[in-house]
């Protein structure tokens, strides 16, 4: 994000992330802020929602205007889900519990990672009976141990989560090279609590000239055959996260996703991939109205939100912006961003001429237009 000045009363999600900036120590900086490699994504995934230029019609009536939008049978009040992230109580004490109470409060969505800090039943007891709350989903990394990922999404399922969002991106964790330098590690009394008993199977022992990846770690990993296999041991809807290829978006079509993530795991995973605003529209293409199409990645305004969805998206998730709200306030601080992007998305709206995000598409400005 650009330089900026940190206030103490945040008036937008820069402002969060210049006060969390100051709150937190600098490994755990690193963990959140950071990305892979040169970072190239990161900043390219911020900075594209930037550069799309909207176009603003005038004197349009707007009265009884909405956010609303459709996602998986449900109609909700705005398309904002809070993007699965391990670890929220390096944060805040309250972590998940408290971006949970936030997230439905505000109507948001809210993806539970796999390597939360908070146990995943305590999460869905704190809002499942919020009639005014937005969906509520389990992410998903397929574990080695088939076993286990099966009860893990049985847990899931009997504590009332809606859908999977399995994330697909990231076999491997990429080169990270700033968490690296900064030297982080979880600390004592923080760790994936829903993996606790995750039996993890032992490393191959490598012939000379064999790879500890390709070899060993990668041998294990989820192939499209396993789309099928998690299908048959849940009835919940499959998201797929991580999707970037519009031959990705057709596969997940053929295997029976309920739907795709648009998203390049906020940069953390392969640098220099192209930002998300750019790679949405070729999903969307391919998807053809089959399936909804969410997209993350540098969200970060309203008028982000609304680019989103000019391009096609159903709705979208915002990641680090929330690690800060949470960092600055607990519960109230999420609350705060939410709120924030959610203000600022009618703003962008009203000022565009679009009374609803149906009508989103033409927003964008197109220069060759007359
Ligand atoms: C993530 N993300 C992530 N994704 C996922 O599928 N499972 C996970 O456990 C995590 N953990 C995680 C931790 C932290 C600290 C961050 C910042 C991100 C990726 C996340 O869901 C999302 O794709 C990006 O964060 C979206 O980009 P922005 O909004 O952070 O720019």
């Amino acid at each position: 994000m650009s330089a900026h000045t940190p206030t103490t009363t945040p008036g937008n999600l820069a402002d969060h992330e210049a006060l969390a900036a100051r709150r937190l120590d600098a490994a755990t900086w690193a963990y959140f802020n950071g990305g892979a490699a040169d970072e190239t994504t990161l900043r390219a995934n911020v900075q594209a929602w930037q550069q799309l230029k909207l176009a603003s019609r005038v004197l349009r009536p707007l009265a009884g205007g909405h956010t609303r939008v459709r996602l998986l049978g449900r109609t909700l009040t705005h398309p904002l889900l809070v993007a699965p992230m391990a670890h929220q109580r390096l944060a805040h004490p309250d972590g998940e519990r408290a971006t949970a109470l936030a997230a439905a409060a505000l109507g948001a969505g809210l993806v539970l990672s796999t390597q939360a800090s908070t146990p995943l039943e305590d999460v869905a007891r704190l809002v499942l009976s919020d009639a005014d709350r937005g969906p509520l989903w389990f992410q998903l990394y397929l574990q080695p141990d088939r076993g286990f990922t099966r009860d893990l999404v049985q847990r899931a399922e009997a504590a009332g989560y809606e859908a999977l969002v399995l994330t697909v991106d990231a076999p491997v964790s990429g080169v990270r090279d700033r968490e690296r330098r900064a030297g982080f590690a979880l600390p004592p009394g923080v760790s994936a609590v829903n993996l606790q008993g995750l039996h993890t199977p032992p490393a191959a022992v490598l012939q000379p000239g064999q790879s500890a990846l390709f070899d060993n770690l990668l041998t294990r990993a989820p192939t499209w055959a396993d789309i099928a296999w998690l299908r048959s041991v849940t009835r919940l809807p499959v998201l797929l996260k991580g999707i970037t290829h519009p031959a990705d978006a057709r596969l997940a079509m053929e295997h029976g996703a309920a739907g795709v993530i648009v998203s390049n795991h906020g940069g953390r995973t392969l640098d220099t991939l192209p930002p998300t605003a750019e790679l949405l529209p070729a999903v969307v293409q391919a998807v053809d109205g089959a399936l909804p199409v969410l997209v993350d990645g540098g969200i970060r305004r309203g008028t982000d939100v609304l680019k989103a969805m000019a391009l096609g998206a159903s709705a979208v998730l915002v990641g680090r912006p929330v690690l800060h709200g949470l960092a600055n306030g607990g519960a109230e601080g999420v609350a705060h961003v939410l709120r924030l992007l959610r203000d600022e998305l009618e703003i962008a709206m009203a000022l565009c001429g679009c009374r609803q995000l149906s009508d989103a598409a033409s927003v964008l400005h197109q220069p060759t237009r007359t």
